[in-house]
């Protein structure tokens, strides 16, 4: 199995805001709606077509993982897994995950950020053909001082790049989505812990800015960015999940059926997966897709 570019899920951090309902469990593997959190971020690294995935988590949760993900071959990829052994930022998935990526092009994607919205795989599938540079999102945001926030000028290129400033330049925000080139993991190398003692991503960014290699991509209106970061922000993202799950009667985030519409597992793969899932209602979901789809080669 070989692509150029690899995938990160990073689901590190103690999730202390989050406490006690983190004390024993990773703020990634929380349900939002009908599915653990880290199935949305994964779900972005599949659509844009990357089958090659390091997860790197604490010591305490990667089992976790472990267990829930497996090696990744019932989704038709195949999943590493990776310690950070402490919260040491966030570009450290770079110096950690230097052996996996062998000189490929990354997508690192943050294991509590949601995204959703209209031509998001063609988007994602373009990206990951990046060879040189990085490229990143922008998404408005009413308080852009929680986030990483990037400056643009008329053109859409990046003036300014910065984490968590008091007084934001700009209103957008830096969804925790990245793709990278070759070079990352020695850009990363080179990079000093900041104050708060972590490699930041920001910090990372602005070295390809600096060296006019930072692209910038805004995510207009129509998109949903969540991050599950609060009790608060957790519940509105599952209640966004619920609200278009339930009127649609699609998924988002659903593993098995990505990897079946891609063609990485085989219909009766897919249909092990129903089975084995039966009972919940996320097998139900499972189940009708495997129906519809039996119907429609019956000309149904
Ligand atoms: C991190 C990044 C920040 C980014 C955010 C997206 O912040 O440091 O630049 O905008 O993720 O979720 P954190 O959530 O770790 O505070």
């Amino acid at each position: 199995m070989s692509s150029s570019t690899k995938g990160i899920v990073l689901a590190g951090g103690s999730g202390t805001r989050l406490h006690p309902v983190t004390q024993v469990i990773s703020k990634q593997l929380l349900p939002v709606y009908d599915k653990p959190m880290v199935y949305y971020p994964l779900s972005l690294l599949m659509r844009a077509g990357l089958r090659e995935v390091l997860m790197i988590s604490t010591p305490r949760d990667l089992p976790s993982f472990r267990e829930l993900l497996g090696d990744g071959r019932r989704f038709g990829m195949q999943i590493d897994y990776c310690e950070q052994p402490r919260p040491e930022g966030l570009a450290q998935a770079f110096v950690l995950g230097r052996e996996f990526l062998d000189g490929s092009s990354a997508c690192l994607v943050l294991g509590d950020n949601i995204l959703h919205g209209p031509g998001l795989s063609e988007t994602l599938t373009e990206c990951a053909t990046l060879r040189d540079g990085a490229h990143i999102f922008g998404y408005r945001v009413r308080d852009a001082k929680r986030y990483g926030v990037v400056e643009i000028d008329d053109n859409g290129n990046a003036i300014s790049i910065e984490e968590k400033p008091e007084k934001p330049r700009s209103s957008l925000a830096v969804p925790g989505l990245y793709f990278y080139g070759p070079d990352v993991c020695d850009l990363a190398a080179d990079l000093e812990p900041s104050e708060r003692g972590e490699l930041e991503i920001t910090d990372l960014n602005r070295r390809y800015l600096e060296q006019n290699r930072l692209k910038v991509t805004v995510l207009d209106r129509g998109f949903a960015w969540l991050d599950a970061g609060t009790h608060r922000s957790l519940i509105e993202a599952s209640t966004y999940i619920e609200a278009i799950e339930e009127r649609q009667g699609l998924k988002i985030g659903c593993l098995q059926e990505i990897a079946w519409t891609k063609g990485w597992i085989s219909k009766e793969e897919f249909r092990r997966e129903a089975d084995a899932a039966s009972g919940s209602s996320y097998g139900t979901y499972l189940a009708e897709v495997l129906e519809r789809a039996e119907n429609k080669s019956a000309g149904g």
